[in-house]
């Protein structure tokens, strides 16, 4: 339970990308405490754990030095996570109109779960628009630079995890 303006960043995170970085940091300045939270979504399968996807989203934000972020995850519905911390609102990043068109089915479906529920949306930086983490996962896995869309901070890891894949589809 949390009081004061408490908005929540909800994602898949897998990996967190340069863009949703910028997100969190532009959303911590919009409310007193942000909770980025890793998600569960049925129509993804993700190669990081929701441990890992945690773990990386918190060193990205104490790199950043961004103090009023908490770093979290959860299994269930993200209106039920909204009302265990009373959350004001919901973040998500913009980045083309087909984000819209996706982000607005989501709002429509979860103020039919909740009618309180409530989403601010941020464009996102035009140079960052064009990364998603699905291209980082790609370009990963044939061994290109990433530099320029994970933070520093968990670069490392995320090019370590696809050359063990590699290594391991090689035997
Ligand atoms: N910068 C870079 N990439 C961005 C971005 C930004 N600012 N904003 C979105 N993206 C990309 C991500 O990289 C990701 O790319 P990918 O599809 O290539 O992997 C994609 O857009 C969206 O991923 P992400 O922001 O990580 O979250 P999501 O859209 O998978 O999140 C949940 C969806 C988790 C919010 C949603 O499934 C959910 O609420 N789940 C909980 C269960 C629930 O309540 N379900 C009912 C929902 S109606």
């Amino acid at each position: 339970m949390t009081s004061g303006n408490t908005m929540i960043y909800p994602g898949t995170f897998d990996p967190l990308t340069k863009g949703h970085l910028d997100i969190i940091e532009r959303a911590a300045r919009l409310c007193d405490r942000l909770y980025v939270c890793v998600m569960y979504n049925p129509a993804k399968q993700t190669v990081f754990t929701p441990e890992e996807r945690a773990g990386m989203a918190k060193r990205c934000v104490e790199a950043a030095g961004i103090d009023n972020v908490m770093i979290d995850s959860y299994p269930g519905l993200l209106v039920d996570y909204m009302k265990q911390h009373e959350a004001r609102a919901v973040v998500r990043g913009l980045r083309s109109e087909s984000d819209l068109r996706y982000e607005q089915e989501m709002a429509t479906a979860n103020r039919i779960l909740y009618d309180q529920y409530e989403v601010v949306f941020l464009a996102s930086r035009p140079e960052l628009s064009y990364t998603s983490s699905s291209i980082v996962r790609e370009v990963a896995s044939l061994g290109g630079d990433i530099s320029g869309m994970v933070p520093e901070a968990i670069q490392a890891e995320v090019e370590a995890r696809f050359k063990e894949d590699s290594y391991a589809q090689q035997q």
